[in-house]
C-alpha cells in the first residue's frame, strides 16, 4: 500500500499538520468527526468532505458504533460521488463499544475492522483506536489482533481514547507498536485534563485528579490527544456555544471572534489549539458553513493572558 503525503500544498491550506504521535502520518489539526452524520444525504456529506479539504482538513473519525455503522456507509457513498483521492485523506475509526457492555477480544476487533472497512470501501484505515477501556481485556488478545490487521496492511496505525496512563502502559507493553493516540474529553467547558494539574495538592473539587495526569503523560510520551467533543459541556449536554448556562465564557469568545474577524466557535477551538501538547480538535458540526468558520481556528494564536482568561470565563477559579 503506498501513501501519498500531500503536505507540499500546505501554503494553500489553512489547518496546519500534526504527525501522529511523531509518526509519518499527517493528520490536520482540525478532525471533522463523523458520529452525527448517519442521517444525512450522501450530497450533503460529500459537500462536507469536500468543503474538509478546501479548508485543510484530511482526517476523518468514525467508529463501528456511529448510526450503527450508517456513518461510515454514508461516508463511503459520499467519497463516491466526488472527486477526493483515498490517499488524499486520513482514515480513523474505532470500535469495542457493543451494546451494553466493552469488548476487545481478538475475534471482535478483528471482525469489527473488517466490516468497517466493508462499509468505508476501502481497504486499508489509517488508524484504529480502541473506543474505551475494557476490564475484561486480554492484551494479548489485542496484540495478535493488531498484529494480524497491521501485517495484512488493514491498518497503518494504532491509538486508544479514553484510557489513563496505566492503562496505555499495560496495553503498550504488550504491544509492537507505539500507540499513537489517545482520543479524550475536553473543551473550554470540560477540562478536567487541566483543572488537577493547576490545582496539585489543593483540597478542592478542581484538584482531583480523575484521569491519572494523561496530559502530561501524552506529552512526555510524544503521544497525540485528540480532544472530542471539542464545543460541549457535560456528556453529549449540548454545546456551550451561545449556552445561557455559559453567559461568561460567551462573552468573551465573542469579544476574542470581534477581535479576530472569526466566530466564538472558531475561538473555542484556537483555543485548544493552543495548547502547547499539540492536540487535534475533533469537530462534530454537520453543516459546511460552521466547518469553514472553525477551520479559520488556525489563523488565530491567543495570548497567554487570552487564554487563562477563556479558562476563568468557563467558571475555573485559579489558586
Ligand atoms: N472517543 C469518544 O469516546 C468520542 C465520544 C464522542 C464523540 N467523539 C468524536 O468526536 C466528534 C465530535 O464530537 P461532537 O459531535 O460532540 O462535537 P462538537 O463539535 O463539540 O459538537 C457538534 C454539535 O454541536 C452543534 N453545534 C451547535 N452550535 C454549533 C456551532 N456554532 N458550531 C459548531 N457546532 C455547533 C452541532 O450542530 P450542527 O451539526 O447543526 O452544526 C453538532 O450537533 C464526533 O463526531 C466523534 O467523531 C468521540
Amino acid at each position: 500500500m503506498r501513501y501519498i503525503d500531500k503536505t507540499d500544498q500546505k501554503e494553500k491550506e489553512m489547518v496546519q499538520r500534526i504527525h501522529l504521535g511523531g509518526s509519518n502520518i499527517a493528520a490536520s489539526a482540525i478532525i471533522m468527526g463523523c458520529m452525527r452524520i448517519s442521517e444525512m444525504s450522501p450530497q450533503n456529506v460529500n459537500a462536507l468532505i469536500e468543503k474538509s479539504l478546501e479548508v485543510g482538513i484530511n482526517t476523518f473519525d468514525h467508529a463501528d458504533l456511529y448510526g450503527g455503522g450508517a456513518s461510515e456507509e454514508v461516508f463511503a457513498k459520499a467519497m463516491a460521488m466526488g472527486q477526493v483521492e483515498r490517499e488524499e485523506i486520513i482514515l480513523q475509526s474505532k470500535c469495542g463499544i457493543r451494546p451494553g457492555f466493552f469488548d476487545s477480544s481478538k475475534e471482535y476487533i478483528v471482525t469489527s475492522t473488517e466490516q468497517i472497512l466493508k462499509r468505508l470501501h476501502t481497504d486499508y484505515l489509517d488508524v484504529l483506536l480502541l473506543h474505551r477501556p475494557d476490564t475484561l481485556m486480554e492484551p494479548e488478545e489485542v496484540a495478535e489482533a493488531f498484529r494480524q490487521l497491521y501485517d495484512s496492511g488493514k491498518v497503518r496505525a494504532f491509538g486508544v481514547s479514553n484510557m489513563n496512563p496505566m492503562q496505555m502502559e499495560f496495553l503498550g507493553s504488550f504491544l509492537p507498536y507505539k500507540l499513537l493516540v489517545n482520543q479524550l474529553q475536553f473543551s473550554a467547558a470540560h477540562t478536567g485534563m487541566i483543572d488537577s494539574g493547576l490545582n496539585v495538592n489543593m483540597k478542592k473539587e478542581a484538584g482531583i485528579d480523575r484521569d491519572g495526569s494523561i496530559l502530561e503523560y501524552c506529552r512526555r510520551k510524544g503521544i497525540t490527544i485528540q480532544t472530542w467533543s471539542s464545543l460541549q459541556y457535560g456528556f453529549f449536554e449540548g454545546t456551550f456555544l451561545g449556552s445561557d448556562r455559559y453567559p461568561e465564557l460567551n462573552l468573551v469568545l465573542e469579544r476574542i471572534a470581534r477581535e479576530n474577524n472569526a466566530t466564538a466557535g472558531a475561538v473555542a477551538i484556537a483555543w485548544i489549539l493552543r495548547h502547547p501538547a499539540k492536540m487535534q480538535a475533533v469537530v462534530g458540526t454537520t453543516k459546511e458553513k460552521r466547518l469553514e468558520e472553525i477551520a479559520e481556528a488556525s489563523r488565530i494564536s491567543l495570548t497567554r493572558q487570552e487564554w487563562y482568561e477563556i479558562y476563568r470565563a468557563a467558571g475555573n477559579v485559579l489558586p
